[in-house]
C-alpha cells in the first residue's frame, strides 16, 4: 500500500476511521493498522480512538510541486524547472549528487541520514521542517568560492524575514541563528574536475515546526520559526521564498564574487564584537571579531594582531 497517500488523507489532523481509510486505499482494515506502524517508524505520532479511527498528533502541510511553483515568479519557475520532492531520502544533499544536471532542486518530507557540517548529523524528522539540496554549476566564478556559503546565508536569511517578518543572524560562516540559537544551516559540497564547471551542491536545512521532542537529540541550543514566529509559516511557501533569494544572489556571486554582499553579511553578523574561540584543526585562536573580508574570511583582533581565517569552528565566549 502507499503510505504517502495514507498520510495525505492523515495530513488534515482529523480523525479517519480505519473503514474510510482502507475504503479509499482499497485495502483492508487489518492492512490500514499495519500501516500505522510504518507511519510510525517514519516518525509520526499517531491517535489511535476506538469508535472514532485514526489522526495524526498534529496537521501536516506537506510539500507540493505544484503549490511551490505557484508562489515562483516566471523567471524563477523556470531556472528550476526540474524540482523533486521525496518523501524519505538518505539526505537530499546526496540526491541531487547523483543527478548530471543543474541546475536541480530535490526537497525532502525526511532525511533518514541528514548531514551537517563538520561530520555531525541533522536531524530531519518527517513532515516538520525543510531539507532542501540544489545542485549548480559555475562556469566561471569570479573570485574563489570561498565567499558562496556566506551568500547562501544571505539568501536564508533574506527568504525567512521576507516571509516570517524574522530578522535571523548570521554566525560565520553560515549559520543561521535567532538570539544564538540555531534556526537553519546550510551544507555546502563541491564536485568537479580540475578543468571544467565546478558543481556545487547547495544544502540548506531550516527548522520550521520541529517539536521539542524530535529535535531532543540536538547537542546545541536550537530553535523553530514556530516558535518564534505569531503566524504559521508554510513550507510550500517558505520553499518557493528561499528559491527566489537564491536565484537572486548566486549569478550575482558568479559574476561580481562575495565583496559585494560583504556589506549585507555584515549587518546580520550575530558574533561581531563579541570575544570569540576560533577552533582550527590544530590550535585555537582567542579574539574580538571584526566582521569579514571582501572574499568572506573571517577576522579576529587578538593579542597578533587582525587575523583572517578562511575555516574553523567559531564559538562565542561567555564571559565569566
Ligand atoms: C549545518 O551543520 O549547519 C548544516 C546543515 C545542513 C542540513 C541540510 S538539510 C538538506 C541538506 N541535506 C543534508 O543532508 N544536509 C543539508
Amino acid at each position: 500500500m502507499d503510505a504517502n497517500r495514507i498520510i495525505e488523507i492523515l495530513a488534515d489532523g482529523e480523525f479517519h476511521s480505519g473503514e474510510s481509510l482502507g475504503q479509499s486505499l482499497g485495502v483492508s482494515r487489518t492492512a490500514v493498522w499495519k500501516q500505522m506502524g510504518q507511519l510510525e517508524k517514519l516518525g509520526l505520532e499517531i491517535h489511535s480512538v476506538k469508535g472514532k479511527g485514526y489522526r495524526l498528533s498534529r496537521k501536516l502541510e506537506l510539500l507540493s510541486e505544484k503549490l511551490i511553483r505557484e508562489y515562483l515568479d516566471e523567471s524563477t519557475e523556470k531556472l528550476f524547472s526540474r524540482m523533486d520532492i521525496k518523501k524519505r531520502v538518505s539526505s537530499t544533499n546526496d540526491e541531487v549528487k547523483t543527478k548530471g544536471i543543474a541546475p536541480y532542486v530535490c526537497l525532502a518530507e525526511m532525511q533518514s541520514s541528514g548531514r551537517g557540517r563538520r561530520g555531525r548529523s541533522w536531524i530531519s524528522p518527517y513532515g516538520s521542517n525543510i531539507y532542501l539540496s540544489l545542485i549548480w554549476e559555475f562556469e566561471d566564478v569570479a573570485s574563489s568560492l570561498d565567499g558562496l556559503s556566506l551568500c547562501v546565508g544571505i539568501a536564508v536569511a533574506s527568504a525567512i524575514n521576507k516571509l516570517a517578518g524574522i530578522q535571523v543572524g548570521l554566525k560565520w560562516p553560515n549559520d543561521l541563528v535567532y538570539q544564538q540559537k540555531k534556526l537553519a544551516g546550510i551544507l555546502l559540497e563541491l564536485e568537479g574536475e580540475m578543468s571544467g564547471p565546478m558543481r556545487v551542491i547547495i544544502g540548506i536545512g531550516v527548522n520550521v515546526a520541529m517539536t521539542r521532542i524530535d529535535g531532543s537529540a540536538i547537542e546545541q541550543s536550537w530553535v523553530s520559526l514556530s516558535e518564534i514566529s505569531d503566524e504559521e509559516i508554510s513550507r510550500n511557501q517558505l520553499t518557493a521564498q528561499l528559491l527566489t533569494e537564491l536565484a537572486k544572489v548566486l549569478p550575482v556571486f558568479q559574476a561580481k564574487g562575495f565583496a559585494g554582499f560583504r556589506e549585507h553579511w555584515q549587518e546580520l553578523d550575530a558574533i561581531a564584537g563579541n570575544e570569540v574561540l576560533l577552533s582550527l584543526a590544530n590550535r585555537s585562536v582567542q579574539g574580538c571579531a571584526l566582521g569579514v573580508s571582501d572574499s568572506g574570511e573571517l577576522l579576529i583582533a587578538s593579542e597578533s594582531g587582525i587575523q583572517a581565517f578562511r575555516g574553523g569552528e567559531v564559538s562565542v565566549r561567555v564571559s565569566q
